[in-house]
């Protein structure tokens, strides 16, 4: 049996990071994965979440099992940060997941249970692994335009073109926020615009939110799954805690599905907790209780929503310190749209042997479209990185 096996293609992001730390080189900038850094090149506990380890570790009595779909405070907490008042809570179902990528896959076992027929439409460029997944699970899948090359904007008019090609029952996949890998993102008004024609075609949203935090702050952030979920009859959200909690190792995820009345709401829970009994049992318990911890307790919300944006507020800044070095570099404004891309991903838009030349001859590691980590970087390596761009001529 397993002399039967083929070798899979390494997953690029991955790869990235190993090549990275078997580069000798002391100078060597890491902008692959998607991992917040701090200046220093850290990527810390935050202190909310130290805080609320203490505080479980001094009052959990007990490691037995939660509930198939994990502790029910966790997704209420969570449901609420991402939907706030734009759902009634008797049409949400909701399970706890092995961090964002759970929650996508669990998501796509939902569509293939509920509407093996229906097509899943996702961005192009999307993150590799929605396309991996998809294609793992032999699933019909196509592209829609998200994102011009030249301005480094999103092709609002390409994307709606290809949506006319959606059918009733078929699922969008959208990401909430900090679109990765472009950073490039909808404008209210366009979210407006997406959920008019997917109502009018009868297809059902899936929202992958996985940076809620790390574009305009965790508000601004969610109101484009905030409108949907107001609008649509019917919607998926996949939710990440890794980067807005720093937990990222602790796997801790939410899946949403919202019915379209509370009469199916129980159905659709007992369907996403059979999903979770497949697939792994009961959801990892610890991530989501540091989660839940710290949404329930005031004073470590505060902290920690002031740790996020000290977080969110470095990131601006480096955008613009980039941009204008950029400026200044290249005597042009071409870069700008670095400073108004949000999140921690831009497309650069160098060319596949532009993104190797950084590498070989700076040590600038970013993935082979160019996404750059935006996270990566620290005021002293800005100016590094903006001149190595203006070098390999991108
Ligand atoms: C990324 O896009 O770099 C992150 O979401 C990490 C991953 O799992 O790919």
């Amino acid at each position: 049996m397993l002399d039967k096996l083929s070798p899979q293609p390494a997953d690029k992001i991955l790869m990235l990071m190993q090549m990275f730390r078997e580069d000798p080189r002391e100078d060597k900038i890491d902008l692959g994965v998607g991992v917040y850094r701090n200046p220093e090149g850290v990527t810390p506990v935050m202190r909310a979440v130290k805080a609320a380890e203490q505080q479980v570790w001094e009052t959990q009595t007990t490691k037995a099992y939660t509930g198939l779909a994990g502790d029910p405070a966790y997704a209420e907490a969570l449901g609420k940060l991402i939907l706030g008042t734009s759902v009634e809570s008797e049409r949400t179902s909701a399970i706890a997941t092995p961090g964002g990528t759970g929650a996508i896959r669990q998501a796509m076992e939902l569509i293939r249970m509920a509407a093996p027929e229906a097509t899943v439409w996702v961005s192009q460029p999307t993150w590799p692994n929605h396309l991996s997944i998809i294609k793992f699970m032999k699933m019909p899948m196509a592209e829609y335009t998200y994102f011009d090359n030249a301005t480094r904007q999103v092709d609002f008019d390409g994307m709606m073109a290809d949506l006319e090609g959606v059918k009733a029952g078929d699922v969008v996949l959208l990401h909430g926020c900090c679109h990765n890998p472009t950073g490039a993102n909808l404008t209210e008004e366009q979210w407006g615009k997406v959920a008019d024609h997917l109502l009018a075609k009868g297809a059902i949203p899936l929202i992958d939110i996985a940076y809620q935090g790390f574009g305009d702050g965790l508000e601004a952030d969610a109101a484009g799954t905030r409108l949907l979920a107001s609008r649509m009859p019917q919607m998926l959200v996949a939710a990440s805690c890794s980067k807005n909690f720093g937990i990222y190792r602790e796997r801790a995820g939410l899946l949403i599905a919202i019915s379209p009345d509370a009469k199916a709401q129980p159905t659709v829970q007992g369907n996403l907790n059979y999903l979770n009994r497949q697939n792994y049992s009961f959801p990892p318990d610890h991530g989501a209780r540091l989660v839940m911890t710290i949404l329930n307790d005031d004073k470590l919300t505060a902290d920690w929503k002031a740790e996020l944006e000290d977080m969110r507020t470095g990131m601006l800044a480096l955008r613009k310190q980039l941009a204008e070095e950029l400026r200044q570099r290249s005597n042009s404004d071409r870069f700008d749209f670095l400073a108004e891309h949000r999140g921690m991903f831009s497309r650069l838009g160098a060319t596949p042997e532009q993104v190797e030349a950084l590498r070989r001859d700076h040590g600038i590691y970013m993935v082979g479209d160019s996404r750059m980590n935006i996270a990566g970087l620290n005021a002293k390596t800005v100016p590094i990185l903006a001149q190595a761009i203006v070098d390999a001529g991108v």
